[in-house]
This record gives C-alpha cells, structure tokens and sequence, in this order.
C-alpha cells in the first residue's frame, strides 16, 4: 500500500527487527514503536519533556530540524550521541521508508 513505509528498529538488546507503519496517521516514532511493543515509556505523551522515547538515528535519512523543546530536553537526557533524536517529535512520511532507529539506553530516573 502507498501509504506504508517499513523501518528498522534495532532493540535495546541489538536485536533487529523491520516494521511497516502508515504515513497517513499522524504518528510519530515513538507512538509507532510502543505500538509495536517495544518498552518505550512516552511518559510525557509526545510534548518532549521526559526523554523516556529517546533513540538514535542510523540512517541518513533527512528528518525534521530539532525544535528548541527537544533540544533543551536532550540536553538534560543521558547517553546522548551525535545522532539522538526523541522519537516523539519525529513523524515519517513517505521520504522515510527505510529509516533505521536505535532505542536509547533505558534512563533508570526517568
Ligand atoms: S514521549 Fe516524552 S519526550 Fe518523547
């Protein structure tokens, strides 16, 4: 289906595993891979403020720029790398079929 795109999520414990998800619904990342039931948090719901769905970006796939909320939110975040996102403020579209995420380290505080 058109509005289907498949990504890859690469698990806390290096596991891989490919999902599809729909582009047509407004999800986000962190939506989907809870979803799919991989242990996401989303303490906060989506509105960057807890860090619970932090991930990182493995491919190079062209995403939304960083908000200042995000940011300032993963500021505060532990093992953050080069390549940390919230998933909850990223929303896949059609130009994203492909996209490889890596689920951050869980933080114990969160
Ligand atoms: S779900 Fe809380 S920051 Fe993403």
């Amino acid at each position: 289906m058109e509005d289907i795109i498949t990504i890859t999520v690469i698990d806390r414990e290096g596991a891989t595993h490919t999902i599809e998800m729909p582009t047509d619904m407004n999800l986000n990342l962190m939506e989907v891979c809870k979803g799919e039931g991989f242990p996401i948090k989303g303490t906060c719901g989506g509105m960057a403020l807890c860090s619970t769905c932090h991930m990182y970006i493995e491919s190079d796939h062209e995403l939304s720029e960083m908000t200042d909320d995000e940011e300032d939110m993963l500021d505060q975040a532990f093992f953050v790398e080069d390549n940390s996102r919230l998933g909850c403020q990223i929303y896949p579209g059609q130009s994203h079929d492909g996209l490889i995420v890596r689920l951050a380290p869980e933080d114990e505080s969160a």
